[in-house]
């Protein structure tokens, strides 16, 4: 009998391990981002969510090659295609920039040149990585464009970027993005500038690249709603280190990290009247100079204790949600929390907690 053979390990597409990146200030490195690590897979969603300033936009741009900043120091390692990214020439990078790897920013306006149309941006972009005559390049423009919901779309691809809506525009800069057809689309918070309806549309339209393209997408956000809506897969930042990752749907029913929680107390109801005021997290992320030894969330966590405080920060271990009150999901597999709380039996309520996290008890 012929040994039973292994079914085909698929790499995934991106594989990154302890990325760090600091920047110099005033004679030492400024931390910024520490130990990053996280793995996307083919076809995968991945949401990357945190406040303002936790490091969202730094990661993407190291990974993509992008941080000019003199004296930057980037460590760790991102392997795309097992291709390692960290310190790859600019001329690799930017090959594969064009080819396998796009980004979508929030404001599309700085993606387009004001003085040319967006066919004709949209048709130079596909002749640099594909040979093909003006006339070829613009049918395939105006078929990208047409994919993307762009109604009129011939006419569309003479229209100057100023003359276009906000929601239009960001399709057009989605149909560039896509013109050599990445493996990986990073959207960096690229819904936040348009209304809700738009907003609704673009998600649809992202969640379809998969299907439609083979894309993975790494989303950036700082709205949890949109990565309920939108990702498979979760990894919450908090002040330049990862707090939590995991499955989205795991995540979401079982926070394993208070910071997660919070994050979950401030989406405001789908349903029912909506609150006079939004709950928001009291108090503000440590700068990174001054994150504190342990925890860099202690100092706004209702549920600090002794073992959180001292160096080094908690690493990130499965979450353990044997300890919570109603005994429902056991260990959620692939999900992973920088939290000792778990450990030290102090229970999480499963979706609400207190989201005045400066004071009190927590309530459901
Ligand atoms: N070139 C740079 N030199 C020094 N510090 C920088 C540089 N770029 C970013 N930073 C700092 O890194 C931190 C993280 O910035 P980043 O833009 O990644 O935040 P973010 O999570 O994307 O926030 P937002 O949601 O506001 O976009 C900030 O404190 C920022 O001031
Ligand atoms: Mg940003």
């Amino acid at each position: 009998m012929p040994a039973e053979t292994a079914p085909p390990m698929t790499a995934p597409l991106l594989e990154v391990r302890d990325l760090c990146v600091s920047f110099p200030s005033r004679g030492r490195m400024i931390p910024i981002v520490e130990h990053v690590s996280f793995t996307l897979g083919e076809r995968d969603i991945l949401g990357l969510v945190g406040e303002s300033g936790s490091g969202k936009s730094v990661t993407a741009m190291a990974l993509m090659g992008l941080i000019d900043s003199p004296g930057v120091q980037i460590t760790g390692s991102a392997l795309f295609r097992g291709q390692e990214l960290v310190g790859l020439p600019q001329k690799q990078l930017r090959r594969l920039r064009g080819r396998e790897i796009a980004m979508i920013f929030q404001d599309p306006m700085t993606a387009f040149t004001p003085v040319y149309t967006i066919g004709w941006q949209i048709d130079e972009q596909i002749r640099a990585h594909e040979r093909l005559s003006r006339k070829q390049a613009r049918a395939r423009t105006v078929e990208l464009l047409a994919e993307m919901g762009v109604p009129d779309p011939a006419r569309t691809a003479d229209r100057y970027p100023h003359q276009l809506s906000g929601g239009l525009r960001q399709r057009a800069m989605i149909a560039m993005a896509l013109s050599c057809n990445p493996s990986l689309l990073i959207a960096d918070e690229p819904t936040t500038a348009l209304d809700v309806t738009v907003q609704a549309q673009i998600l649809d339209l992202i969640r379809s690249l998969r299907s439609t393209y083979g894309s993975s997408v790494l989303l950036i956000t700082h709205d949890m709603g949109v990565v309920a809506e939108t990702c498979d897969t979760t990894l919450v930042l908090y002040s330049g280190r990862v707090a939590e990752t995991g499955p989205t749907d795991a995540l979401f029913a079982h926070p394993g990290h208070p910071y997660t929680a919070a994050l979950l107390a401030s989406i405001p109801p789908l349903d029912g009247p909506r609150p006079h005021r939004l709950p928001a997290i009291a108090g503000a992320p440590p700068a990174p100079l001054e994150r504190p030894a342990g925890c860099a969330f202690a100092p706004r966590c209702s549920y600090v204790h002794d073992s959180c405080l001292p160096a080094p920060p908690p690493p990130l271990v499965p979450t353990d949600n044997t300890k919570y009150p109603s005994g429902a999901p056991v260990l959620q597999p692939g999900q992973f929390a920088a939290c000792v709380l778990p450990a030290e039996g102090t229970p999480l309520p499963p979706r609400l907690i207190n989201t005045d996290l400066s004071s009190g008890e927590p309530h459901q």
